[in-house]
């Protein structure tokens, strides 16, 4: 039953630096983008248009998101860069540097919207509706997230009738595709499978995505259930990085590498050449000080 093909969405730039503690240079991101392009990264999640009081390492959002569509201008190739916007304050930035694809972030768990985003559940998703409004007339491509969607920091548990129907409203609200976003990565198998399945009772499969923090080191066994239930796209950092400035504990999101590694396994086509994945995820790593956090370029770096 698994995909033929899949589809990865590289978080690094975003997801993977927004907790970084040390500023991260603008010039740095921009070649840590073009090194993921160059290995087959086609869609390479770039900035956040949020405020820089909240993620001040999100701040130089505009001129990330200018030189990369700037670079793009003319080619024919389908790369899609796409930022998050938290509000329309946020959208407004966006379409004037230039985006084609933003994406919006609701969460599963009412305690975890107030400390991501200041405010209910309900109230993010009025904020959400002139976004796509706005999208809509400018012609730009909505994605939609839901944190949370196994447990949350504050609230434990998360049920998947939740899940599944703040995924259906962002789906009716028009966004083309939905992460399911296990932000603190407490999700197993068991637990997953649940939730994506009670997903697929409200949205298309073809529609859904999966988003998996390494926290508890079950991302890749949460991504292959999810692969056996038919999904095809997904979410991964190179070199592990990342984390949530609003879910303590919560580590980097699963290594784009070593996603890479099961699914060529598995015979499974992405297009993305792992070498080249390795290669950007040990420069990135010695740029930041930090450790690798991809097990498969680990192993194969100290080859
Ligand atoms: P707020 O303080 O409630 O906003 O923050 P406000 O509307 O009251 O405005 C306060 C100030 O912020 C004003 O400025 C606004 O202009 C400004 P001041 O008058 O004080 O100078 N402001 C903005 N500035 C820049 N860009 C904007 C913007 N909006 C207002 N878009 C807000 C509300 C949503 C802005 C804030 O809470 C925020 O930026 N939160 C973002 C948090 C974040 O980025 N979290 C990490 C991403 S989510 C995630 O990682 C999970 C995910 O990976 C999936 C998963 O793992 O599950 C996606
Ligand atoms: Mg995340």
């Amino acid at each position: 039953n698994l995909p033929r093909e899949v589809r990865i969405v590289e978080v690094g730039p975003r997801d993977g630096l927004q907790n970084e503690p040390k500023r991260v240079e603008t010039a740095q991101k921009l070649e840590l983008v073009r090194r993921l392009v160059e290995s087959g990264l086609n869609t390479v999640e770039a900035t956040a248009f949020v405020s820089p009081k909240w993620v001040p390492q999100m701040s130089d959002h505009k001129e990330i998101m200018s030189h990369l569509m700037a670079a793009i201008e003319g080619s024919n190739a389908a790369i899609s860069f796409p930022a998050l916007v938290p509000n329309l304050k946020g959208m407004e930035a966006a379409v004037e540097a230039g985006a084609r694809e933003v994406a919006i972030f609701a969460s599963a768990s009412e305690s975890f919207s107030k400390k991501n985003i200041n405010c209910s559940v309900e109230e993010s998703l009025e904020r959400f509706r002139p976004v796509l409004e706005l999208a809509e007339s400018e012609g730009i491509r909505v994605r939609g997230y839901v944190s949370c969607v196994i447990g949350c920091p504050f609230e434990g548990r998360i049920q998947p009738d939740s899940v599944a129907e703040l995924s259906r409203k962002l789906v009716e609200m028009g966004c083309y595709e939905i992460s399911l976003g296990d932000t603190i990565g407490c999700g197993s198998p068991g637990s997953v499978s649940r939730m994506v399945r009670r997903v697929q009772q409200d949205v298309s499969t073809d529609k859904i995505a999966v988003h998996f923090h390494d926290t508890y080191g079950q991302a890749l066994a949460n991504i292959l259930a999810s692969l056996q239930l038919g999904v095809a796209v997904v979410d991964s950092s190179v070199a592990g990085l990342g984390g949530c400035p609003y879910a303590k504990g919560a580590t980097g999101n699963v290594a784009t590498e070593d996603v890479l590694y099961m699914l060529q396994d598995l015979s499974i086509e992405t297009g993305v050449s792992l070498e080249n994945v390795v290669e950007t995820g040990d420069w990135i790593s010695k740029e930041l000080g930090r450790r690798n956090g991809s097990s498969v370029a680990r192993a194969l770096l100290a080859k």
